[in-house]
């Protein structure tokens, strides 16, 4: 497709999607003396900052390793993150006197609302000679002479860079479309299949019913399948399992296959149930199991027989008991599905990494094309590695 029309801007650089990694972006490259257009079809940018880490936004993350990330290329993530770090991004914080606070294992959280980094980073987008453009929607994207014409509602811009970050699928309400994979197929990119990551878990029949009688209950758990394992805190909901463990391996799980939940991960059942018996050996052992879980949960794991009923704890030998720590432990569960786009968290899958360059984010098919942020086949797990892939991944391409 070629477009004819005389261009109504020109910019070195236009960035699709004015979100954490777009407006990054923009701003490193104004410091290195680029003149930067993002727009973006919302009416406000950066939406998912706004909401993120229960409008604290969880900005990243200390611990931040290449394991923390899934991709088809498990190497592709090192290079940029390794040149752009947790601290490196504590840095900006400290120019724009944005407090904040480790919350647990290593998730940094502003102090005060997430519309503090919004505004740090609309402030260094505009501080750097970069504009905005929001309620933008685009018709069309060729390739010109000078590089990139957009066709946009707003009249035709032509930039030498195009650089994508549109995002992923997650949250269709708050404008998430699938035009960076559009994109990346129109200029012979691969495209993984995405799919919804950090996502609850839905299930049918029974088990809905019997997870919605106790919804609201949480208790730690570790979530588990053959390619991860999660230590963390599981949720009851209306419509099946949810919490940070249920949504880091939803991550990781492909339909129509079981995950193993430790209902007693971290705790040393079979000395607390053998100490019970002998202290108690006359109560049940419904109450033993109340000192270890949540007593809804200890009542319907005793309804649908995961629990054995046993009026005396005195008749339960050590086998029995080694035996229903053994089955708690390694509690299966096969979902009918996850909630889907609607409440992921990110999407998973993405832009292929076989045809970016790991150190510029530049497409090797189409000189002056870049794929930043969501968009990329790099999801990281749920604690704010996925915003520290927005910068780290804009960082990178700004320095291209
Ligand atoms: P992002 O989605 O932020 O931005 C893309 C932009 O492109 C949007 O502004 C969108 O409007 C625009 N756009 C899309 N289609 C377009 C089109 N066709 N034309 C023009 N513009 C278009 N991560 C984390 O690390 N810590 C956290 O605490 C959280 N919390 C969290 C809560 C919730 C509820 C969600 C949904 C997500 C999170 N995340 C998170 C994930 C995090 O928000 C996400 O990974 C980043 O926002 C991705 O940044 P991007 O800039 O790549 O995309």
């Amino acid at each position: 497709m070629a477009i004819t029309t005389k261009p109504d801007s020109q910019y070195d650089a236009l960035v699709i999607g004015a979100g954490a990694a777009g407006l990054f972006y923009g701003a490193r490259a104004g410091e290195a003396g680029l003149r930067v257009l993002v727009i973006d079809h919302a009416a406000k940018p950066a939406e998912k900052v706004r909401i993120s880490g229960g409008g604290r936004c969880n900005f990243t993350n200390i611990h931040t390793r290449p394991e923390n990330f899934i991709s088809a290329n498990p190497h592709f993530a090192k290079s940029a993150l390794a040149r752009f770090t947790p601290q490196d991004f504590l840095d900006r914080l400290a120019l724009h006197d944005i407090g904040w606070h480790e919350k647990t294992l290593g998730q940094l959280f502003c102090d005060g609302r997430s519309g503090a980094i919004i505004d740090m980073l609309l402030t260094e987008l505009r501080e750097t000679g970069g504009e905005l453009r929001l309620s933008t929607s685009i018709s069309e994207v060729a390739r010109t002479d000078a590089g990139f014409g957009v066709i946009t509602s707003g009249g035709v811009v032509e930039a030498e860079r195009l650089v994508v970050a549109s995002g992923g699928l997650s949250i269709p309400k708050m404008g998430a479309t699938g035009l960076a994979y559009d994109i990346a197929r129109q200029f012979g990119h691969g495209v993984i299949e995405p799919r919804a990551a950090l996502v609850p878990f839905v299930f049918d029949g029974r088990q809905k019913d019997d997870f919605a009688s106790i919804s609201g209950v949480a208790c730690p758990v570790r979530a588990s399948n053959d390619r991860a394992a999660f230590d963390e805190a599981m949720l009851f909901t209306h419509r099946g399992l949810s919490g940070p463990a249920i949504l880091q391996i939803s991550s990781y799980w492909q339909a129509g296959e079981p995950v193993v939940i430790d209902l007693l991960a971290g705790l040393n059942a079979v000395s607390a149930l053998t100490a019970f018996k002998a202290e108690h050996p006359r109560r049940s052992l419904a109450s033993a199991m109340e000192t270890l879980l949540p007593n809804r949960l200890v009542a319907l794991l005793l309804e649908r027989g995961d629990i054995p009923d046993m009026p005396r704890m005195a008749d339960m030998s050590h086998a029995a008991i080694e035996a229903l720590v053994e089955a708690l432990s390694c509690w299966s569960v096969r979902p009918a599905g996850t909630e889907g786009w609607r409440t992921a968290e990110v999407t998973a899958g993405g832009v292929n990494t076989d045809e970016l360059s790991s150190k510029t984010m530049e497409s090797r098919l189409v000189p002056g094309l870049y794929f930043i942020g969501e968009c990329v086949d790099v999801t990281g797990w749920l604690g704010g590695y996925n915003f520290q892939w927005a910068w780290a991944s804009a960082h990178a391409a700004a320095q291209g």
